[in-house]
């Protein structure tokens, strides 16, 4: 017998998963009306703050012709020691697939081990794999099959940065990112996993060696939730804000992408967020059809 179908991280899917997703993300965005969640029931399961994850998947939950609720763990027994097994074998005889945003990525498999329904993560310390969905859509909308595009990445190797470079292994752009030496210190695993499936990640300590000629720039914030390292952090990333002049380094139809919330004049300055190359918003946008195709895939194949 198999078990539910999780969405955990990129690296445990392949190029014809995705490439599905997109195309039935495509589709939601067109309108397409499938009740795949008639009768189900979609519980959201935060450790941590979220505005568009929260939002984008109850909406996305409700248009599927299902229902969604959402939980604070501080308000649940798992905030005061319940476990996370048991936690997932409770809320699995109540809904039908649980969304967890988590500070630890092993509560994340913990939940995916325990429960009998799909698990799908919604941003842990180590991978934000929603986010890189929607930010790949939101590139192809403009520039089409991203395999020969350049992407650049400036600043933090966060959760959301390792998603990328697992989005890379599978879709076969290349990617620099400029990071500090020193929060790149040891082996990456993400890094060797992408340049054994063939794909270029190169990194950098010059943003502007990375930027230069690039398609797309990403950034995020420079000091994650729960990251403990905020002020060392913000003072090795000073020089890695991605402002005009380093946008101009790009090509010139180069996108800015952002996963939001931004943290004006200090990761990006308002002058390129707000330009016009800027396509965070949409990027946001993109996370309702990339997870109306996440529901899809997990609940229905
Ligand atoms: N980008 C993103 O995941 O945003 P939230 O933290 O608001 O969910
Ligand atoms: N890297 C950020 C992403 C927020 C959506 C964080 O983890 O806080």
């Amino acid at each position: 017998m198999t078990g539910p179908r999780h969405f955990l991280d990129l690296d445990r899917l392949d190029a014809t998963t995705l490439r599905r997703l997109f195309a039935r993300a495509i589709a939601f965005k067109a309108g397409e009306h499938k009740p795949v969640m008639a009768g189900r029931t979609l519980a959201l399961l935060f450790e941590k703050p979220s505005t568009r994850t929260r939002v984008s998947f109850e909406v996305g939950a409700h248009r599927l012709g299902g229902h969604a609720i959402v939980l604070n763990s501080r308000d649940m027994q798992l905030g005061r020691g319940e476990t996370v097994a048991d936690t997932a074998r409770v809320l699995s005889r109540y809904v039908d697939a649980i969304v967890l945003r988590t500070d630890a990525h092993h509560k994340l498999l913990e939940l995916a081990r325990s429960a009998t329904v799909p698990v799908i993560n919604g941003l842990t310390d180590r991978s934000h794999p929603c986010q890189i969905l929607a930010d790949i859509l939101t590139i192809e909308e403009r520039k089409g099959d991203i395999a020969c595009r350049r992407l650049a990445w400036v600043g933090d190797f966060n959760n959301v940065c390792r998603s990328l470079v697992h989005a890379a292994g599978l879709l076969g752009f290349s990617l620099a990112i400029a990071c500090p030496p020193e929060l790149l210190a040891g082996d990456e695993p993400a890094l060797a996993w992408a340049r054994a499936q063939g794909a270029t990640v190169t990194v950098l300590a010059d943003p502007r060696e990375a930027v230069r000629g690039a398609d797309a720039v990403f950034t995020d914030t420079w000091v994650s939730m729960s990251d403990r390292e905020g002020e060392r952090k913000r003072a090795l990333l000073e020089p890695y804000r991605v402002d005009g002049r380093l946008m101009r380094l790009a090509a010139p139809d180069a996108l800015f992408l952002h996963c939001l919330p931004a943290h004006r004049g200090e990761e990006v300055t308002d002058e390129v967020i707000d330009g016009p190359q800027s396509v965070v918003f949409d990027e946001a946008e993109n996370r309702l059809y990339v997870q109306m195709a996440i529901l899809e895939w997990c609940l229905v194949g």
